[in-house]
């Protein structure tokens, strides 16, 4: 049975939604004159303590930022240890993310992936499917102009097959060619180690998210830094261009209420 949800009480709204780029590993070990591999070691521990966190929490859906398609650059031996260390927390996670009913994704071109850490991710993702507490979607191989561009050549496709007629494509429609239409918006973006960028991350779908930035590397990123992150959070007005406080208070709300105005 997953623990009950202990939700702190913050001052203002909680993110239904949290995304979280998490960088800086690297530079966390370069600090210490340790390899960079060192970093993303310490920040599978980043990993855990915040699912459990986030789980025990409340939060819906949480998104991480793992690898994106631009980090195949990287050398030979750091991409190596990244997907050996991918399968590893899988494997040693399992148990916590069946304790606090976490759902696990993988959320990206998953095919990209070494045989072995995507058939370990595909057998967690059926392990926890049937879990109904947080989603955690761990976005892998991800890029979001690949995730819009796959999204272009489906949605094209249909138009060509006569299944879709062009005049009829607004934003929900665009939605629901992305890699997975059903989760919300993100609420929240928190990136790490200070950079003032999204990286390729979910382009499309932050577009009225909430972003905060902290000088803390991943591996030290922990409980009082996320709870940092949402006390922010919850002092922010979000207007999604209209001018009343006091309208939708997460992406989820604004969306069924442009649905609501659709119908
Ligand atoms: C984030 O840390 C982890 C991945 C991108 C896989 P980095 O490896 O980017 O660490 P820095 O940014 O070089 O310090
Ligand atoms: C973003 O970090 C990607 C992940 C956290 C997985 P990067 O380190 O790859 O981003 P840049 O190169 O600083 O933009
Ligand atoms: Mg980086």
């Amino acid at each position: 049975m997953p623990e009950p949800i202990e939700r702190p009480d913050l001052g203002g709204p909680f993110p239904e939604h949290l995304a979280v780029i998490m960088d800086g590993n690297g530079r966390w070990a370069e600090q210490r004159g340790l390899r960079r591999v060192f970093g993303h070691r310490e920040g599978v521990n980043s990993v855990r303590e915040t699912v459990t966190e986030c789980a025990r929490m409340g939060v819906k859906s949480l998104t991480l930022y793992a690898f994106s398609v631009e980090n195949w650059k990287r050398p030979r031996v750091e991409v190596r240890y990244l997907m050996r260390l991918l399968r590893r927390f899988l494997l040693d996670e399992r148990a916590t993310l069946m304790d606090n009913g976490v759902r696990l994704r993988g959320l990206g071109r998953l095919a990209d992936l070494p045989g072995e850490a995507r058939r370990t991710l595909e057998e967690t993702e059926r392990l926890t499917a049937r879990n109904d507490g947080m989603l955690l979607r761990l976005a892998l191989s991800y890029g979001s102009r690949t995730e819009l561009g796959d999204a272009a050549r489906s949605l094209a496709r249909d138009v060509a097959a006569g299944r879709l007629d062009p005049e009829a494509i607004d934003d929900e429609t665009l939605r629901g060619y992305l890699y997975d239409p059903e989760t919300p918006d993100p609420d929240l973006v928190i990136r790490t180690a200070g950079e003032l960028r999204l990286s390729n991350f979910l382009l499309w779908q932050c577009s009225y998210s909430e972003l905060f930035v902290t000088d803390v590397c991943w591996p030290e990123f922990r409980k009082p830094q996320l709870l940092d992150a949402l006390r922010a959070y919850a002092g922010r007005v979000r207007r999604f261009g209209g001018l009343i406080d006091d309208g939708p208070r997460t992406e989820a709300s604004a969306r069924q209420a442009r649905a609501g105005r659709a119908s």
